[in-house]
């Protein structure tokens, strides 16, 4: 049988970002911008630019500024265009989602990111799936999600994006047992959530970038608690080795953890420096701070 396109994309956004008080008490912690593209505008970018053109919202009270923000905001785009300021109408064009292509989800109960993406399961229907966690902001030449495309093209399966990190800090994420490493790829005997250190199986661990078969679903409808007495996606991932290729995959790029603060700091130099634009004065105080 031919691969089904991967075309839908689900992003949990529903947590409290209780990290970010009280900056998050009134806002949503997606729209805390690097530069001045708020986090969610990162991921939903990445994911078109893998060919993801249907997107699930799964989200809670106080998020509704993540859906606005989508939105054509008419006032605004004819005031710009009355001034003729074309260089900020462009601005807002990654702003705009096709009619009908972004759905949102209220996840109601926060019972972890298995639950989480375990909402999005009528959206998901039988088809594959990327998921993208916004805090997990990416600097790579070719997008991340495209890269994890390619490789889902390539194994016909599972795979998720992951990177090594000292021994010490296993314990924050996913953490994969390892079959088989070629390199790029490296093939899953079994995959463990927030494992305590001296228990964990390599130091190659999961970062916010998936891609699932629709088969995922029905391990994550069992709601059973994992790490953390929260449902994980890791346990559900976990049940689909063996039936199912599951692969992980060595991005090229940079990851910022945005949902922490020093991550998110580093993220605003990174991504300053890289703009044309602000990178000569950013170079140039830099030095003072350091
Ligand atoms: C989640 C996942 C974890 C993954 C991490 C990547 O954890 O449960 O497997 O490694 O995202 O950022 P969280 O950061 O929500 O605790």
């Amino acid at each position: 049988m031919p691969l089904k396109p991967l075309r839908k994309a689900v992003l949990p956004v529903a947590g409290l970002g209780t990290r970010f008080l009280p900056a998050t008490k009134a806002m949503a912690k997606e729209m805390l911008p690097v530069v001045d593209k708020p986090l969610i505008q990162y991921a939903v970018e990445e994911a078109r630019a893998a060919g993801i053109e249907q997107f699930c919202f799964i989200t809670g009270r106080g998020k509704v500024a993540l859906v606005e923000h989508f939105d054509i905001a008419f006032e605004l785009e004819r005031t710009l265009e009355a001034r003729n300021k074309q260089a900020e109408l462009a601005l807002l064009k990654g702003t705009s989602v096709e009619p009908g292509s972004l759905v949102t989800v209220r996840q109601q109960v926060p019972l972890g990111l298995g639950h989480a993406i375990w909402c999005a399961r009528s959206f998901v229907g039988d088809d594959p799936f990327a998921i993208l966690l916004p805090d997990d902001l990416l600097l790579c030449e070719r997008p991340c999600m495209a890269q994890l495309a390619d490789a889902y093209r390539e194994t016909g399966g599972n795979v998720v994006a992951i990177e090594e990190v000292p021994r010490e800090r296993v314990n924050r994420y996913g953490v994969l047992d390892v079959a088989e490493d070629m390199g790029r790829l490296v093939s899953v005997k079994g995959l463990v959530e927030k494992p305590p250190i001296e228990a964990a199986p390599s130091n190659l661990t999961i970062i916010g970038r998936y891609v699932l078969m629709p088969e995922v679903m029905g391990h994550l409808s069992r709601l059973e608690k994992g790490a953390g007495g929260e449902i994980q996606l890791t346990d559900a991932m976990a049940r689909l080795i063996g039936a199912q290729p599951f692969h992980g995959v060595r991005y090229e790029g940079r990851r910022f953890d945005c949902g922490d603060k020093a991550g998110w700091i580093e993220a605003q130099i990174a991504f300053a420096l890289r703009r044309p634009d602000l990178a000569p004065a950013v170079r140039a105080f830099l030095p003072r701070y350091v």
